[in-house]
């Protein structure tokens, strides 16, 4: 397992938990952060893993965003290559082959929300705050925020979010479905080890597919979906667990799928 300065990934039962780790800048993303992600999610990838956890180091932030020290500067050039990395870290948590869990700890704002909607499920501590807060920078969220967060909470509310850089707290984020779980802030690493511990125990290949399917939503025309859609279905029919899965129900025992 390769080791980087700011981010963690440990691999265990099929499980992989991505912590960005620099808790004195609030696991804040500055450039070397970003590089280690993308290298980390490849390496889970490749490492086969069948569910991965997304969270930060520290008892107070999830991910305070992109690393405005680093930004202040920046010309448009530079914005441009840094808004880059930031969307193929976003996209690489949309487009990994099994789920992706956020387990929002802390603060997430700017980036650090925006990594949270690429994920596929978020669950929030009680303590966690979230927002896309770009506006009071004078910026506008640029890793995927525009994009991912209407379909997650509505149109009007993500309007709401992006131009009074609103800061909501866990309940109001569930409220509004911008997390989908909120346990007591001690509960959370247990209740989110526990899920992808049952999401990495079903079947591979059917669950990579759910996830191919449930995306293309978002990528295009709703026809194109449902299309899509009826191709991978199909395509599941032969395997062992779909084989398995059907006998196992009609014969009254449990699955033992691949
Ligand atoms: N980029 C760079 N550094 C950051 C950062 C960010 N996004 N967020 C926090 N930090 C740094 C702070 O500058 C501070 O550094 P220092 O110890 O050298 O002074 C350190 O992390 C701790 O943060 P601090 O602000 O002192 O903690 P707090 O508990 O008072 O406040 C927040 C926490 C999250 C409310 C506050 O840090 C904040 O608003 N951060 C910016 C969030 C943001 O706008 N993100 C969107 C970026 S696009």
């Amino acid at each position: 397992m390769s080791e980087w300065n700011t981010v963690r990934l440990e691999l265990e039962d099929d499980v992989a938990t991505l912590t960005v780790d620099r808790p004195d800048r609030l696991n804040a993303l500055n450039v070397e952060t970003l590089h280690a992600l993308r290298e980390a999610i490849a390496e889970a990838e490749a490492e086969d893993a069948r569910a991965l956890v997304l969270t930060g180091a520290g008892e107070t932030a999830f991910i305070a965003g992109a690393d405005i020290g680093h930004m202040r500067d920046l010309s448009t050039a530079e914005a441009q290559e840094y808004a880059e990395l930031g969307h193929e870290v976003a996209d690489a948590l949309e487009s990994f082959p099994a789920p992706v869990i956020a387990a929002i700890n802390g603060y997430a704002f700017g980036g650090g929300c925006e990594f949270a909607l690429a994920c596929d499920l978020r669950v929030a501590s009680e303590n966690a705050v979230l927002g896309q807060t770009e506006i009071d920078l004078g910026i506008i969220p640029g890793w995927g925020g525009t994009q991912r967060l209407s379909r997650i909470v509505g149109d009007e509310r993500a309007r709401r979010l992006v131009f009074f850089g609103e800061r909501v707290d866990a309940q109001d984020a569930h409220e509004m479905g911008l997390v989908g779980e909120v346990v007591a802030h001690d509960n959370l690493e247990e209740r989110v080890s526990r899920m992808a511990s049952d999401l990495a125990e079903r079947p591979a290949f059917a669950m990579r597919a759910a996830k191919e399917a449930l995306n293309q939503v978002h990528e295009e025309p709703q026809s194109a979906g449902l299309t899509y859609e009826r191709r991978l279905w199909s395509s599941l029919f032969g395997t062992h667990d779909q084989r398995e899965g059907m006998a196992a129900f009609l014969e009254e025992r449990d699955a033992e799928f691949e």
